[in-house]
């Protein structure tokens, strides 16, 4: 098992599940908030980490929301992704495509642009330093209205080079991607990808909703989309990714039991599926630490690993020649590693 672990840890990889401001460690919150003058409502990192017990997806929003107002300028935005970059140095995710909720931000007066110019800058210089590749994908809050996501929408617009695609993300029940189809209209019309998070805590139907209603080209962890065999019919045969969070699933009580965690029965039916790190800061890993408690729990072999991994970059929206060169350094990997071509 420690061998799969290690294969796992050191092999190319991309991660397309991970919302920025939940890469916020603990020790960071506590510099920026120092940096910018402000008052935590914490005492010690240790007091900080002790709050981070979630019952469900909103406990950890109402938390989540809070931590992320310590970001106040462009280089608290730069610092944040940088961080999260060297760590996808240390564990060889070679590509990435980052979530941030542009209304978290601009709801409490920073600017759109103080935002994403720090994002933005610290992703160029993981492509010029280190050949990491990104892409960089704006959420919609669910719970705000559709009013304010297309007001979201437009300011975006005025960064369109740096963007290519948006998301839905926030608390999931009761909010229906239904509510959004004008503005994931608006999207489409831009050519830019769609993407949501659909079948978290909320059921099979929200998946099939995404799909209709909101034309998403892949689907934000899915797992309840298993309660209905029809649409895991109909999600494989239209080749639609999932981005799975394990350690998310965990922390917030979608999978209390990780030995029951549905991925390998995501892979046994031919899904799309990829590992994922979601809020890592949050939830007590990195995207190795997802593989490792994956393969600990569900006795994963090379097979699914691989497949996991090719996946990932199958179901990004890297460009094609970007991903047949990932999938060739992915194969010499484990050609180097002593596996046989038939894994693949
Ligand atoms: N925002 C950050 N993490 C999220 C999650 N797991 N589900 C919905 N919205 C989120
Ligand atoms: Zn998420």
């Amino acid at each position: 098992m420690d061998k799969l672990i290690a294969l796992a840890a050191a092999m190319p990889k991309a991660e397309l599940h991970i919302h920025i401001e939940g890469s916020l460690e603990p020790e960071l919150m506590f510099r920026l908030a120092a940096r910018n003058h402000m008052d935590l409502p914490y005492t010690s990192i240790d007091e900080l980490k002790e709050a981070y017990r979630f019952d469900n997806l909103q406990s950890f929003l109402d938390i989540y929301y809070d931590g992320a107002s310590v970001l106040q300028r462009e280089s608290d935005f730069y610092d944040l992704t940088w961080a999260y970059l060297k760590k996808c140095k240390d564990e060889n995710i070679r590509h990435t495509e980052i979530f941030f909720d542009p209304q978290t931000h601009t709801q409490r007066g920073i600017a759109f642009d103080t935002v994403i110019k720090g994002i933005h800058r610290a992703l160029e210089m993981a492509w010029q330093e280190w050949g990491i590749s990104s892409k960089l994908i704006p959420c919609f809050l669910r719970h705000l209205s559709e009013e304010d996501a297309i007001l979201t929408f437009r300011e975006a617009l005025n960064y369109k080079e740096w963007i290519d695609g948006f998301g839905l993300d926030s608390s999931e029940q009761n909010f229906p991607p239904s509510g959004f189809q004008n503005v994931f209209a608006r999207v489409r019309t831009e050519g830019l990808y769609c993407v949501a998070h659909a079948g978290e805590e909320g059921p099979a139907v929200y998946v099939r909703e995404a799909l209709d209603l909101l034309k998403i080209n892949r689907i934000d962890h899915g797992n309840n989309a298993l309660d209905d065999p029809e649409l895991v019919e109909r999600i494989v045969k239209e080749k639609i990714g999932l981005t799975v969070c394990p350690l998310s699933n965990f922390a917030l009580k979608v999978t209390p039991d990780l030995s029951k965690h549905p991925l390998k029965k995501m892979l046994s039916a031919a899904l799309k599926v990829c590992i994922n790190s979601d809020d890592p800061a949050y939830f007590g890993g990195y995207l190795n630490q997802n593989f490792e408690t994956m393969i600990r729990h569900l006795d994963l072999n090379a097979g699914d690993i691989y497949r996991l991994a090719r996946n990932s970059f199958e179901i990004s929206f890297a460009s094609e020649e970007r991903k047949i060169s990932l999938i060739s350094e992915l194969d010499d990997y484990f050609i180097r590693k002593g596996y046989h071509a038939s894994l693949r």
